[in-house]
């Protein structure tokens, strides 16, 4: 797969513009940008990043019929294998979520698109935090907490993490279009943050135990082990029952 680069100085979102060249019968891009103006989150919700953040998106026209399941997990271990093998201090929170430390790094957002002829166009926008936060910031808009990949690598730069994350996601994706999410169910449970702890998903909760091999969270109940799908779910650590 050929991934075209582009960048931008300023843009709303990296994601708005990979799903605007899909629509116009684009092909694969990744698209970046310094700056994002109405960057978003997952559930709606606004992408809010301190003042360093690398921001950018991957648009790809797919088969409609390709089973995306799992495929916000695979991203986020290629992201934390390729930032961070040695240490494991990058954790993955179901379903979208990079943790570094405990507090939030970064997010990925997947948006589709209809396309003509039995295609379906993808976009993958990953947001993740460079710089930490100036001391004097009101903290209360990052309800996760606040991590930044400099606290990992002094030296990380937007252009310099990108260019490390480009490849390293073109791989990912070409194994993901024949092998789905399978192959990393175990790289997952390596970084899995909420593993063995009591979660609340929608309105159900549960234990977290792992996922299966296509990306469902196995949530154990007093029902028994239910796979849930993430969609429009989003996962929250309970301090206790
Ligand atoms: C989340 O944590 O809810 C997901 C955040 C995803 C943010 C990235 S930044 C690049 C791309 N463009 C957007 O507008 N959002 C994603």
């Amino acid at each position: 797969m050929v991934l075209v680069r582009k960048h931008l100085a300023e843009c709303g979102s990296t994601n708005t513009e990979a799903l605007a060249h899909l629509r116009e019968g684009g092909g694969s891009l990744l698209v970046s940008a310094d700056r994002q103006t109405a960057g978003r989150g997952r559930l709606g919700r606004a992408w809010q990043s301190g003042d360093a953040a690398l921001t950018f998106s991957i648009a790809l026209p797919l088969p409609a019929s390709l089973d995306l399941s799992g495929l916000s997990l695979a991203v986020g271990c290629t992201v934390a294998d390729t930032l961070d093998p040695p240490s494991e201090r990058i954790q993955l929170k179901w379903p979208n979520d990079l943790f570094l430390d405990g507090a939030k790094l970064g997010g990925i957002l997947i948006e589709t698109v209809p396309l003509p002829a039995d295609r379906r166009g993808v976009v993958i926008g990953i947001g993740l935090n460079l710089t930490p936060l100036p001391p004097d910031t009101d903290r209360s808009a990052f309800a996760s907490g606040h991590a930044a990949l400099q606290t990992l690598d002094p030296a990380a730069s937007a252009a310099g993490t990108l260019d490390r994350l480009a490849p390293a996601l073109r791989g990912m994706l070409a194994d993901f279009e024949t092998l789905g999410f399978a192959p990393w169910q175990a790289a997952f449970a390596r970084r899995d943050l909420a593993a063995g702890q009591r979660v609340r998903v929608g309105d159900q909760l549960g234990t977290a135990r792992g996922v299966t091999d296509h990306g469902e969270l196995l949530l154990e109940t007093p029902a028994g082990v239910v796979p849930v799908s993430g969609g429009e779910l989003s996962l929250r650590l309970e301090k206790s029952l």
